[in-house]
């Protein structure tokens, strides 16, 4: 089986398999991710071709340490302050490449910038720092559909398309990280997460809300309109659960086929989102899903954003 638990010797064989190419699929603190050397432009390509992804959309790269950041991209006062608030954690920041950058260009999808976090997963960090490479790493789950938070996930979507799957439990925040760019003279936010607006104009002031509208579809091309999609069709803001539809509840939801968090928290309702809607579409006894209203606050937002583009017609 090529799933294994994450351990010193099984991080320790993870980077031997990525230093010679291959594709592993880890975990981070917001969902699992399918990880290749960024430098190496072949395994970078493995990557593309093992989630069935558009070419023209380009992926983050982790790093371990702040320090790994500069000879990949040109820093400044911005990143500085998000980095130190914010990181290791679930912010990524497009930052400008750099005219030597190591990391293969197909990261970047041919644009001139390139996405960089630093997760807050003692495995995820304990992997790149063995690997001492940059790791490129989109969600481990076939594109389009709903992002991995556990291993098994990982091994339902992708199977023997990766090399091994490092198993570290479930993923605590559950969505994917918040991504700002900063390459540009406003601080534009592509994708809502974790880490919120109000937390990042805390420490650089206004930012602008490219996810509210389609310009982040072309800054950033992951935002497509139907992403992170079940099988099922998504009601959203339903009350309750029609003929043949599962209602995915939040706080007190009687008739609920499964509760996102019963206590209505919004922490404990992003790390459910994706098993859950897993759990309904894999159920086979429904013929949709009904979504409880999520209060859009917080991380709330990010787990609206996540719903909206789940209920979006598929292309
Ligand atoms: O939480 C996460 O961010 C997870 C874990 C594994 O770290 N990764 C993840 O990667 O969600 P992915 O590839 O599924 O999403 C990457 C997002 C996409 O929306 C993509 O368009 C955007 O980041 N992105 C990557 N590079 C970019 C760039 N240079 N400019 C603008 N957007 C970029
Ligand atoms: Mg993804």
């Amino acid at each position: 089986m090529i799933v294994k638990r994450a351990t010193a010797d099984s991080i320790k064989e993870a980077a031997r398999l990525l230093r010679s190419g291959g594709l592993v699929a880890f975990p981070t603190e917001t969902v699992y991710g399918l990880g290749a050397d960024a430098t190496d432009g072949k395994a970078v390509a493995r990557i593309f071709a093992a989630k069935g992804r558009p070419s023209f959309n380009p992926l983050i790269v982790h790093v371990a340490e702040t320090a790994w950041v500069k000879p990949l991209a040109h820093t400044d006062a911005w990143f500085d302050k998000l980095a130190a608030a914010f990181w290791p954690g679930p912010l990524t920041l497009v930052l400008r490449r750099r005219a030597d950058c190591a990391a293969s260009h197909l990261v970047s999808a041919g644009l001139d910038t390139i996405a960089l976090r630093m997760p807050d997963h003692a495995v995820a960090r304990g992997l790149l720092r063995a690997t001492e490479r940059p790791l490129a790493a989109p969600s481990a789950n076939a594109s389009g559909t709903i992002s991995p938070t556990l291993a098994q996930h990982v091994a339902d979507s992708l199977g023997d398309k990766v090399d091994m799957i490092l198993d570290g439990g479930a993923c605590k925040v559950g969505v994917e990280s918040t991504v700002l760019d900063i390459s540009g003279e406003v601080a534009a936010l592509l994708r809502p997460g974790a880490v919120t607006a109000e937390q990042i104009t805390s420490v650089i002031g206004p930012v602008d809300h490219a996810a509210d509208a389609n310009v982040s579809a072309l800054k950033s091309p992951g935002q497509l309109a139907s992403h992170y999609a079940p099988g099922l069709p998504l009601r959203l803001n339903a009350r309750d659960a029609r003929a043949g539809e599962a209602l995915l509840g939040f706080g007190v939801s009687p008739g609920a086929a499964l509760n996102l968090s019963v206590r209505g928290d919004l922490v404990e309702a992003a790390a459910n989102l994706f098993a859950m809607m897993r759990a309904l579409d894999d159920a086979q006894r429904f013929k949709g899903m009904a979504v409880s209203p999520i209060p859009a606050t917080g991380i709330g937002i990010a787990i609206n954003d996540r719903l909206k583009r789940a209920a979006a017609p598929k292309p």
